[in-house]
């Protein structure tokens, strides 16, 4: 049984105050929450706030972006002891507002990805393609390179401790979703790389959400999808109200 995942990606959003404010409120309904683990990705500046106000309860607290060096001369950059040592339990790589903004490449991500593992964070490790690759349909061979290059070395071992978010650039921040069928399918063909490069079990332990304008309206037709197991969530995860909704998803 895969247990799914409901997280928040603050993105540039939230003052200290107003992430610990979210937390204390956030953690009663975690609390109740027993089908799904709850998780939120505050800015840097917030996360040390966010780790000790969601201390003892069920709230994971995640980074947005991680360094792979232990230390040294990287100006503006994070190293994965820091986020340790702030009290994160998660962290996001690979995200495609990093990937466009700041120009990743799938050999960073890797090396991100790894630093997260050795320091004993839970990545959550981003894929997605682009509409034009959608339209042209290359959705496939996209999702190939950047899983088999974004993950590339990593044992079975380490590569179950990681979670994969399939989010398509087009549906973020965009109101546009991807049907749960047209996600539902490409989360198969993930598990599929996952089934290739790691193993069956491996393959069908792997928690891949979906991401990409996710909304209390449309998150129960996702999760009913046994494909889906749960949502990186942007916009839709800054309000209590609407976060609260998402992880109390409509279920059978
Ligand atoms: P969105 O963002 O829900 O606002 O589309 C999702 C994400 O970027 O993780």
């Amino acid at each position: 049984m895969r247990k799914p995942v409901i997280a928040g990606n603050w993105k540039m959003y939230k003052t200290i105050a107003e992430t610990v404010d979210f937390i204390e409120k956030i953690k009663p309904v975690a609390a109740k929450a027993e089908h799904c683990e709850v998780v939120v990705a505050p800015p840097f500046t917030a996360l040390a706030a966010a780790a000790l106000a969601a201390k003892g309860s069920n709230v994971g607290v995640s980074a947005q972006d991680i360094h792979w060096d232990k230390e040294g001369a990287h100006t503006g950059d994070i190293a994965p002891a820091m986020l340790v040592d702030a009290g994160c339990t998660h962290v996001i790589i690979g995200h495609s507002e990093r990937r466009h903004d700041h120009g990743e490449t799938d050999e960073q991500v890797n090396r991100k990805l790894k630093a997260a593992l050795a320091a004993g964070l839970a990545p959550i490790v981003c894929v997605g393609e682009i509409l034009a690759d959608r339209e042209s349909g290359r959705t496939g061979e996209v999702l190939k390179t950047q899983f088999e290059g974004g993950l590339a070395g990593l044992t079975p071992s380490e590569f179950s401790r990681i979670i994969i978010a399939y989010e398509p650039v087009w549906a973020i921040g965009t109101g546009r979703t991807a049907t749960p069928e047209m996600a539902a399918d490409t989360h198969r063909l993930l598990r599929d790389l996952a089934r290739q490069k790691f193993g069956e079990k491996e393959a069908s332990a792997v928690r891949i959400l979906y991401g990409g304008s996710v909304k209390p309206d449309n998150v129960g037709g996702l999760m009913a999808q046994e494909e889906i197991d749960g949502a990186l969530v942007g916009g839709a995860s800054l309000k209590v109200d609407s976060f609260t909704a998402l992880i109390n998803y409509p279920r059978k």
